[in-house]
């Protein structure tokens, strides 16, 4: 069922990376409650992704079958004119020629592609003393050089009106011990992002980051409680994220109310940015 909170995205064709993870599941479901087709993209099949699609079509199999009348979907493929509105797509983001097979397979499976997500990520803690030019680079790839690849290939198959997403962080701008590795590579996120959004907008292609704080998930308070308490006791509105507080800002970002947004970054933090740090 369509969430009437939500900006309509009906007829928006959407591919989500990293779907088979916390944060991209819960995009992902957002992006559905909005109406939009999605493609969800998992490195392999597994458990998690044909949950989430079997989870998904669910939702958008009862919006494409008459929340929207003034949709048309004449132009869809059969398998969106059926209603079953999510697909599940695969790729190792870090094997050569990846970006372009999976934005392939997307555009296969949605008929054309309005928006991306570049929400796959790795999130390896180790301190700057003991990190490996290996270990710098494997997260450069994931993080940085496969959101390039990516848009890249998303940019050449998207029509004027179209959009990307990066998921960055927080530690863009204020690192984390243990995250040099991490932190520059999200930096390096938010300024592809202000690049490409220079250099898609004459296409009509808008291009933001949506920066998230710490996002709760099962198991985090018992798995790193110190760092839960610190974030509870310093950040302005109180609690941690949601997967889905993430998704909302990338649903809006992908709405028509953002259509003269661009270059830009939306931190979902609570405020934990504008607090002083000491
Ligand atoms: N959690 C937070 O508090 C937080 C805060 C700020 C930003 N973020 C960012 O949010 C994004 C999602 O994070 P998350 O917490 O949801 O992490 P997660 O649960 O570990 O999900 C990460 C997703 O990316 C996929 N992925 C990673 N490397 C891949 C590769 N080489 N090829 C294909 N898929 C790959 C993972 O697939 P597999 O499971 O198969 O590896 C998984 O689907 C990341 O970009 C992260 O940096 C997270």
């Amino acid at each position: 069922m369509r969430d009437g909170g939500l900006p309509d995205l009906t007829g928006q064709r959407v591919l989500i990376t990293g779907a088979s993870g916390h944060i991209g599941a819960g995009i992902a479901r957002r992006f559905a409650a909005a109406g939009a087709a999605v493609a969800v993209h998992a490195r392999r099949e597994d458990d998690r992704i044909n949950g989430l699609v079997d989870e998904l079509r669910s939702i958008t199999t009862t919006t494409a079958e008459g929340a929207h009348p003034h949709t048309s979907t004449t132009d869809r493929p059969e398998f969106l004119k059926a209603g079953a509105m999510t697909t599940a797509v695969f790729a190792d983001l870090d094997a050569a020629g990846a970006a372009d097979d999976l934005v392939a397979q997307a555009v296969r499976a949605l008929g054309g592609l309005d928006g991306l997500v570049n929400n796959a990520g790795v999130q390896p803690v180790t301190p700057l003393a003991a990190l490996t030019r290996a270990e710098w680079d494997a997260v450069h790839r994931t993080n940085l050089s496969a959101v390039f690849d990516l848009s890249r290939a998303a940019a050449s198959v998207m029509a004027r009106g179209s959009w990307i997403t990066h998921i960055a962080s927080v530690e863009a701008s204020r690192p984390a011990s243990g995250h040099a590795h991490y932190a520059a590579a999200k930096a390096g996120v938010v300024m592809h992002a202000r690049a490409a959004a220079l250099e898609y907008g004459p296409h009509g292609i808008r291009v933001n980051t949506v920066s998230p704080g710490l996002i709760d998930r099962p198991g985090l308070a018992e798995d790193w409680p110190a760092g839960v308490a610190s974030w509870l006791a310093q950040v302005p509105l109180g609690r941690l994220g949601s997967a889905e507080d993430v998704g909302n800002a990338c649903v809006l970002l992908a709405s028509p109310a953002a259509s003269f947004i661009t270059g830009q970054d939306l931190a979902v933090d609570g405020g934990m940015l504008t607090t002083p740090g000491w």
